[in-house]
């Protein structure tokens, strides 16, 4: 048995896309996506139609993601209170770009989910931890502790953004990557195939290159480059790159907000914080790659 595991695709429908193909040509027995399918990237929608091509033409199995969670959360709570800027901009954008019936669909996934196939072992799908869908879960646990908390010799999960492979007593886990916003130090797709043979699960995380350049020329297009404020240019940058200047950003600004008082919400620290991480300018300028560290 092979399948392909695709999480954090964030509304990078080129990226998915790049994935897709080369997925076509492993013929897979089945799909997994691990949430966060959109924000952050434009045109929600084509990933969202997207998603419907792959749960039509392979078995899939779906779980929600936070980003899925926060938008949920705001029509319940009658979608009022975020607005354009780059606190909340991206987000609004992204809620007003989709249908009742992503969000419905949203509701319905569930946070983590134990998969059975009659012709390979078990393994357990979840986004950030398995009983909520963040933080992450190496956060307050060791990867030995986790393994040995679960039935399956397999447990697949994302939301770092950062792919990783940890194996004890027989037991794998796996982060594959994210698919639309990569923050490993490099700027292809990622996403894992696993196959099932000689009694055990194989892990390969894989790399699709896209065309990062029209990704950036959406953001401009689409006027989600002017609703998301720095946070958007962050996630432009991020993508140039495959450094984290959106989490970044969004530390320092809670870092000085603590420290200084003042709103998250204030454009002044978010461009204080663009300035300062080097992701301010646009047109972008291409940061120089990060010297490695010995
Ligand atoms: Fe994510």
């Amino acid at each position: 048995m092979k399948i392909a595991v695709l999480a954090d695709i964030h509304s990078n429908h080129i990226a998915l896309e790049a994935c897709l193909k080369e997925i076509s040509q492993e013929k897979v027995d089945a799909v997994a996506l691990l949430g966060d399918y959109v924000s952050d990237c434009p045109y929600p929608q084509k990933t969202m139609e997207l998603v419907r091509q792959i749960r039509e033409n392979w078995a899939c199995w779906c779980i929600c993601g936070n980003r899925e969670e926060y938008l949920i959360q705001y029509r319940k709570e009658g979608a009022t209170g975020w607005k354009d800027g780059s606190r909340y901009g991206s987000l609004l954008y992204t809620y007003e770009n989709l249908t009742e019936r992503d969000l419905d669909w949203f509701e319905s996934l569930p946070v983590s989910a134990h998969i059975r196939p009659r012709a390979a072992a078990p393994f357990l799908l979840c986004h950030g931890a398995i009983h909520q869908t963040k933080p992450d879960m190496l956060y307050r646990k060791r990867p030995g502790e986790i393994l040995a908390g679960i039935k399956e010799p397999l447990l697949l999960y994302g939301h770092t953004h950062i792919p990783y492979e940890y194996s004890d007593k027989g037991k794998l886990l796996v982060n594959v990557g994210s698919v639309g916003v990569s923050v490993d130090g490099q700027t292809r797709a990622r996403y894992a195939i696993l196959e099932y043979r000689d009694g055990r699960w194989h892990p390969e995380i894989r790399g699709a290159v896209y065309d990062t350049g029209r990704v950036l020329r959406e953001f401009e297009e689409s006027g989600l480059l002017e609703r998301g404020g720095m946070w958007s240019r962050a996630i432009c940058y991020t993508l140039l790159t495959g450094r984290n200047y959106s989490y970044k950003s969004v530390s320092l600004v809670g870092q000085w907000v603590r420290k200084e008082g003042g709103s998250v919400e204030d454009e002044e620290l978010w461009e204080r914080a663009a300035r300062q991480l080097g992701c301010f300018d646009w047109p972008y300028v291409v940061p120089p790659k990060e010297e490695k560290r010995v």
